[in-house]
């Protein structure tokens, strides 16, 4: 049976987001880490803290048997919410549709604005005052799903793509555990 309160994270890199929706972890638990990375640096930090692990480099399968396996994962340790954290994969059409409503992910933009990738710099090149980011449904259209929470962080003259991903990063710490909290129990 899957259970909503029971979270698997997946991640492609270091999982700072995922460290935090572990130390911040309130009204749901963390029963999986899971990646299409075997050296994603997040799973070492995951295993240190005793939590599962699953992964399966994604260069050499394609993407449905490669999405099967992860959904009998996640099966297997009654997952019923999947928290997308920094994981650098599109999932198929068919993995969406069987955990339909049960994905998240968290983007560095205020959404709408900016879907895809390098946000900081095209909110810097469009001279936007404000940037931040957002905690949002997963659909089959990259980062377009109801957005769930946003947090605002302002532009400051002089702001680099460096600067700015460091300051909307320390808000995502913030928002993403609280959102997740709200997300499970709705
Ligand atoms: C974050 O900026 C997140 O918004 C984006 O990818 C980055 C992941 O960073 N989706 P981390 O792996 O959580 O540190």
């Amino acid at each position: 049976m899957r259970d909503p309160k029971r979270v698997a994270i997946l991640i492609s890199g270091r999982g700072s987001n995922m460290r935090e929706l572990v130390e911040q972890a309130k009204d749901y638990e963390v029963v999986l880490v899971a990646s299409n990375k075997p050296l994603a640096a997040g799973l070492d930090w995951a295993r240190t803290h005793g939590l599962p692990t699953w992964t399966w480099d994604s260069k050499i399968v394609a993407k449905e048997p490669w999405d099967q396996a992860l959904s009998q994962a996640l099966d297997d340790h009654r997952v019923g919410t999947i928290a997308l954290a920094g994981f650098m994969r599109i999932l198929s059409p068919g993995f969406i549709a069987e955990w339909r409503g049960r994905i998240v992910n968290i983007h560095p933009s205020l959404l709408p604005k900016y879907r895809g990738l390098d946000t900081h710099q095209r909110a810097i090149e469009a001279g936007d005052a404000v940037s931040g980011c957002s905690v949002h449904l997963v659909t089959e259209k990259l980062d377009a799903g109801e957005v769930l929470g946003s947090v605002e962080v302002p532009i400051a003259p002089g702001d680099t793509p460096d600067s700015l991903e460091q300051r909307v990063l320390a808000a995502e710490h913030l928002l993403y555990p609280r959102i997740l909290s709200e997300f499970v129990q709705r």
